[in-house]
């Protein structure tokens, strides 16, 4: 587990979360329970219902402040997932629903109380909200991300959008003037605080990442699977620069957006992409990562993530974006300092 922080716009710094939290238990606004010494007279119970158990750290529970009010944008998996796991766990880590949107709201009609459904998106504004999380598409993040950052601090669950160099130059700056936090997760990268700490070295030459998936997960702009029979075996459906290939296959291509945004010197039209139908990965998609530096140095990585047919969104993810959430929920108590982490990936913060 790791995380990135920003200690000024556009610069990114890569930290340690275990650093983080034994270096600053306290300055991270936790509170940690005294161990009571045999025989002590008990202890009056925490009168402050706004103080809520946000997690136990090497067998030491600590407190949270006050709760983190979440806006779920989206209600397909992912956004199913978060909706549930806040409503069943909220109370105890320190989250709670602000509002859910869905394109068609009747999908939110039976799981939703009423008061919690956003009909319209634009009416963001009129629920405070301390972070946004969007999880359906990169088109929302073009439309409303900068709106979205004037009003709370944003997660952007759909990271290609930021292969356009005019929105993520607008995100930056709304966080910048709304002193907000714009957070970026990796899915499904492994080793991105090791491609981000050779980036800020000036060591990493070249970052190549492979995606091959069954082909009833791959969602195409173009037609580059139109047809498709089961038992084709492989085929190579793009290989060339991650920025041209997110519009491609804007939902399929996260890992590799989050990847270019860890390696920000070769940046989205430095880093190679390469996406593949396989017929045979009918339980899981696989990530190749190829990291090359100086003097011969190389990394090659293989990840099987396991998921379901059909799914652009691999198992393991979704506890990815929860523990997400829980980082940030730490990060809001520590005024000025950054701190934010997924168990199996990077979530990078940019600007405080
Ligand atoms: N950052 C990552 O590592 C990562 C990992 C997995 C998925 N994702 C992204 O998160 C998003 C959600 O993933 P998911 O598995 O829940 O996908 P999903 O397909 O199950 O759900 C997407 C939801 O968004 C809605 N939607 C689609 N296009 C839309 C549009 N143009 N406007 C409004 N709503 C739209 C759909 O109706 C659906 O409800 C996707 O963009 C996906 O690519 C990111």
């Amino acid at each position: 587990m790791y995380s990135i922080h920003t200690s000024r716009a556009g610069d990114l710094e890569s930290l340690s979360a275990l650093d983080i939290i034994s270096k600053s238990k306290e300055s991270l606004g936790f509170k940690q329970r005294q161990q009571k010494p045999k025989g002590a007279q008990k202890k009056e119970p925490v009168r402050n219902r706004e103080k809520v158990k946000i997690g136990n750290l090497q067998n030491n529970i600590y407190m949270a402040e006050k709760v983190l009010k979440i806006g779920i944008v989206g209600y397909g998996h992912l956004g199913r997932f978060l909706v549930e796991r806040i409503l069943n766990e909220g109370g105890e880590v320190g989250l709670q629903l602000a509002f859910v949107w869905n394109r068609n709201t009747d999908k939110l009609k039976d799981s939703l109380p009423k008061e919690l459904i956003l009909h319209d998106l634009s009416d963001f504004t009129k629920r405070a909200t301390d972070v946004i999380v969007e999880v359906c598409h990169p088109l929302i993040v073009k439309e409303f991300g900068v709106r979205f950052l004037s009003h709370a601090n944003f997660l952007v669950g759909s990271p290609s959008a930021l292969s356009d160099p005019q929105l993520e130059q607008d995100l930056r700056a709304a966080a910048k003037q709304h002193a907000k936090t714009l957070y970026v997760p990796s899915g499904a990268l492994w080793g991105g605080q090791d491609i981000q700490k050779m980036n800020d070295s000036g060591t990493l030459q070249a970052l190549s990442i492979r995606m091959s998936k069954h082909p009833s997960c791959f969602r195409l702009t173009r037609g580059l699977l139109s047809h498709w029979t089961e038992g084709e075996g492989r085929r190579v459906l793009y290989n060339g620069s991650v920025a041209e290939l997110c519009p491609i296959a804007p939902n399929n291509v996260n890992t590799m957006a989050a990847a270019a945004i860890a390696a920000s010197k070769l940046g989205f039209h430095g880093v190679t992409g390469e996406i593949v139908s396989d017929t045979a990965l009918a339980d899981y998609h696989l990530v190749e990562v190829e990291v090359t530096g100086p003097d011969g140095f190389s990394v090659k990585t293989v990840r099987q993530n396991p998921a379901k047919l059909g799914a652009v969104t691999g198992n393991a993810t979704y506890n990815s974006f929860w523990s997400s959430l829980l980082e940030v929920q730490s990060a809001r108590v520590t005024e000025g300092e950054c701190i934010s982490a997924e168990s199996n990936g990077l979530l990078q913060k940019e600007h405080k």
